[in-house]
């Protein structure tokens, strides 16, 4: 399906139900009523996973695994549960395949550090693309800096679009791991992933995905892609912060040796030797985060009832709306054209700073990201310093979008041409 046709949207009265679970999305800004574009940044939480952390602390706060009291028995089934949802929510084979990190850039380091870092020789490449958050770059620049190994970075098309010939090319003799992202947070690009991974196993080069965007907006099938390791937040899909998971498959995590020591990750430890638990507590030491991951679960189960795919149509009917106008604007030019893309648009405008811009908004109500996204490289491949970017979630409507085009009808006052 074309991400971007808007086909089957839902209709506004289920749209406002799922509005009125978000109570943040009641609150005034500057005395306006919130309009939230800054999704891609972090999403807002509905009540059901706000309740969720807060049953926990209410009923349940204990330490995990260690206890044999009840508090701390329902505390583990409560943890161990959502770990379960995550492996089905994205289609792992079994929950031991999901490794809870703090988020989308720990799982990154993990596998950087933990997978790639004893495999890499000098002179052996790491493949990424130019659309990278610095969370799927730096991390691979500290292994290369530390084994000798090299950056290589897929190009970037002016509409957004990744060079997929050049890709292939990269793949070569010495890439020894390629990272990518499934979707991207500064243009909204999503990356022909199945294509891919495909072309870099039959290299016998493992993947890694950066799932941060894509998570709440695709629906996702790691079995189904075949990728060696998915990452991903909780925060961008209506959960928590500090909280996300490491997908990786069972052989991979097996032959991975832990990457930071301590309490939980232990069979049994003397001064003479530590033996380590298996995966995937081998990659969880000290206490997690139990509230989040409970808080994770909980917000996976709230998209499962809605539904990606419904929310995937409504979303690309936004950005289908969103950039018809904006397109209209001749001052306005939208960084990021890719055919297949999110709910994400990323735009300048001719006379006024991104910032400038994101601070009219604000005071019209309109909270959108202005910056470089953490995607540096993007900014200098676009020849911009920073963007304004509007990224859409489920609970979004054309209304908020006529808010933006608003406000930015108020900064074309502001700075006339
Ligand atoms: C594409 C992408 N990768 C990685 C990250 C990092 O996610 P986190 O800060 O939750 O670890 C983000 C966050 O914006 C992102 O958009």
């Amino acid at each position: 399906m074309n991400l971007l046709e808007p086909v089957g949207i839902p209709d506004t009265e289920a749209v406002m139900g799922w509005r009125s679970d978000f109570p943040i999305l009641r609150e005034s800004v500057h005395g306006k009523p919130l309009v939230y574009l800054d999704n891609a940044a972090t999403t807002q939480k509905p009540a059901s996973v706000i309740a969720a952390e807060q049953a926990y602390y209410e009923h349940d706060n204990a330490n995990v695994h260690r206890g044999v009291h009840l508090l701390s028995q329902r505390a583990t089934d409560a943890y161990e549960g959502a770990r379960a949802r995550i492996a089905r929510f994205i289609g792992a084979a079994h929950e031991k395949e999901i490794v809870y990190t703090r988020g989308t850039t720990e799982a990154i380091n993990l596998v950087a550090q933990s997978y790639a870092r004893p495999r890499l020789q000098p002179g052996d490449e790491v493949l990424i693309t130019a659309m990278e958050h610095h969370s799927n770059i730096v991390p691979w620049q500290l292994v290369c800096a530390q084994t000798g190994a090299l950056l290589k970075v897929t190009p970037i098309d002016d509409d957004g679009t990744l060079d997929l010939d050049v890709y292939e090319r990269l793949l070569g003799p010495r890439t020894r791991m390629a990272a990518v992202s499934h979707a991207s947070n500064a243009l909204g690009t999503v990356n022909p992933l199945a294509q891919m991974i495909e072309l870099a196993h039959a290299r016998g080069v493992p993947v890694l995905v950066d799932g941060a965007q894509a998570i709440a907006h695709l629906p996702v099938d790691v079995a189904a892609l075949d990728c060696d390791f998915y990452a991903f937040s909780g925060h961008k899909i209506y959960g928590p912060t500090g909280i996300g998971a490491l997908y990786a498959k069972a052989a991979l995590l097996d032959a991975m040796p832990p990457w930071q020591g301590g309490g939980d990750m232990i069979r049994s430890v003397t001064f003479e030797k530590t033996e380590y638990n298996v995966i995937p507590w081998r990659f969880e030491a000290g206490t997690p985060n139990i509230a989040g991951a409970i808080g994770l679960g909980a917000a996976l189960d709230y998209v499962s009832v809605i539904g990606l795919e419904v929310a995937q149509r409504h979303e690309a009917d936004l950005l289908a709306y969103a950039n018809a106008a904006l397109r209209a604007m001749p001052n306005v030019r939208i960084i990021g054209m890719a055919k297949q893309k999110l709910g994400i648009v990323s735009f300048v405008m001719e006379n006024a700073h991104a910032h400038d811009i994101g601070t009219i908004l604000d005071q019209c109500g309109v909270a959108v990201r202005t910056g470089h996204h953490c995607a540096m490289p993007v900014m200098e491949r676009y020849g911009v310093p920073a963007t304004v970017r509007a990224s859409f979630a489920l609970y979004n409507t054309r209304a908020e979008v006529d808010a933006l085009l608003d406000g930015l009808a108020r900064v074309e006052e502001v700075f006339p041409l």
